[in-house]
Formats: C-alpha cells, structure tokens, sequence
C-alpha cells in the first residue's frame, strides 16, 4: 500500500466543493474514469463504466443500494433511471449533494435518489438495510480502509454485494520510483493511501465477503486523462483554478503524473465485486 500521510479531511472536502464545477466543465456528470472500447465519445465512455460495474454485480430491477462517494450523483441517477434502483447517496461536500438533489429534481429521475451530506467513514445504516453498496472513486479518500469494509459488510442483507472502483496502487514489489510517482498521485489527488489489488482482495475477505469478480481496467480507462489534459489546454479552467487557489491548480498539474503511473505499473485501475457470506 502507498500511503501519504498530510492529506487531510477538510482538505477532501474543500476540494470536491470547488472542483465540482470543475469536473461539470471539463468532464460531465460522472466524476469518474470513462471507459473505451474504440473511439466512443467521453459522456458514453463514462456510462459504460457505470453500466459495466452494473451488469458484473448483477444489480437487479428495484433493488436498495447505497451509492457511497456519490459525487453529483451520476451513478445515483443512472441506477434510478436504468434499474428503478432505490439509492441513497453519500457525499462528504455539502456542494456535491445539493448539486445532486437538484439536479435528479430537475431531471425528474424517479424513483428519486436521496442524497446525504456525510462521511462514510462514521455514517450509519440500520443493519442488513440494502442489497448493494455502489462505490466508483471513493474509498482512495478514506484514512481506515479496512474498517470502512467491516462496516459496509454490516449495512449488506446476507448475500448483499458490493460493487467498486478504485485507483489502485500497482503490485509490490514497487521500485523507489514507481514508488514516488504514486504518492506525487496522492498528493495531487488528495488520497491518504491506495490499495493494490491484492490489499482491496484482503481488506473485503477480511470483512466477510467473498471475492467474485475483480480485474484491472487500466488500459480501457487511462484515456480519460489525455482528454482532460486537452480540455485544460484549451479553456480557461487553469486560469479559474489560479482565482480559487493552489490547490485547484495542483489538481490539474497532476494529470501528468497519473498517466505515467499508469504506464510504469505505479498505479492500475480495479474493479471489485464482491459478496457479503455471513
Ligand atoms: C472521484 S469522486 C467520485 C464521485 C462518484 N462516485 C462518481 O463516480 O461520479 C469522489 C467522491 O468521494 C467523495 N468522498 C471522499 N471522501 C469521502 C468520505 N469520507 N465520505 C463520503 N464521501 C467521500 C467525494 O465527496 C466525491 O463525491
């Protein structure tokens, strides 16, 4: 595991209040890696993620899920919208779940999503309480990955799944470089650590669940950063993120590092599904 001790809480969540708009601008409603499997447009590769991780956990029509780090709640609508799912979504930035409120209000998605301002880290569920937990680029952000897993399990009905995406950091033995440009992600990204593959692996089975898919998607999603890259370049977001701090500028000035710790194996992308047993 790569781990970067000065990321702090607030810090999180300042930067998803700012950066939403961000991320409306540069990318879409899905504040997540899209996934190509030829030249699609960036709005429907991000979809194909969604509807990936949907169809591998089997998500059934109706079912309770738990949407955790929902963003602006694109997952949220799409499981609403696709699959009648009943979502209750979790964001630490206030911002973040206004924006989501309002905009399934204005788009009318039904069943309507909840969402919660929170932190998944101390957020309580009644036991047993859903069939799913949903959860696309979250838990790189959370400091007790392990115990947030022990929790997540108790939220589930036996047999209940959870479904994952994560940045993931590549497999030890890492060298001191590849080393290096992981934790330059996790200061520029804000994570307080990443998981390998293997360390997520652990940390569900460790929890009581059993592992019944997991992979790596790296080369399907790397994409998302040259495009993002692009769009910085042609617009005025640089300038905008100088206005609002350094931090916004480290964000962008980061999206280098991310595609050469792809290249090298210092980071992968993973998706996990995984089933609760007891
Ligand atoms: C990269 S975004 C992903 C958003 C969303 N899953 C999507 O795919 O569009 C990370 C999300 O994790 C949330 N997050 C980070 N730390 C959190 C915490 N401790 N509790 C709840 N949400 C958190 C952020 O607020 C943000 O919504």
């Amino acid at each position: 595991m790569i781990e970067c001790p000065n990321i702090e809480k607030q810090v999180i969540q300042n930067h998803y209040d700012i950066s939403t708009l961000f991320y409306r601008l540069l990318w879409g409603p899905h504040i997540h890696h899209g996934y190509w499997d030829a030249d699609e447009p960036s709005h429907d590769a991000q979809v194909r993620l969604t509807q990936n991780l949907a169809s591998l956990a089997a998500i059934f029509r109706g079912a309770r899920v738990y949407d955790i780090g929902c963003g602006m709640g694109g997952s949220s609508q799409w499981l609403a919208k696709n699959l009648q799912c009943k979502v209750t979504g979790v964001t630490l930035s206030p911002v973040q779940r206004h924006w989501a409120s309002v905009s399934s209000w204005a788009t009318g998605v039904s069943p309507r999503p909840e969402f919660r301002c929170a932190d998944a880290e101390t957020i309580e569920f009644p036991a047993e309480s859903t069939d799913f937990v949903w959860s696309i680029e979250c838990t790189e952000h959370l400091f007790d990955k392990p115990k947030f897993f022990q929790r997540a399990g108790g939220w589930l009905k036996p047999g209940g799944r959870f479904a994952l995406c994560a940045w993931l950091a590549g497999e030890d033995p890492m060298s001191q470089e590849q080393q290096s440009q992981a934790v330059r992600v996790c200061e520029g990204m804000f994570c307080p650590s990443l998981g390998s593959r293997s360390d997520y692996e652990t940390w569900f089975v460790n929890a009581g669940f059993r592992i019944v898919q997991s992979g790596l998607w790296t080369r399907k999603v790397e994409r998302t950063w040259e495009i993002c890259k692009q769009r910085v370049e042609r617009t005025r977001v640089r300038h905008l993120a100088k206005v609002l701090g350094k931090n916004h500028v480290l964000f962008l000035d980061h999206f280098d590092a991310i595609l050469k710790a792809y290249k090298t194996g210092a980071m992968e992308y993973g998706f996990f599904i995984a089933e609760k047993t007891k």
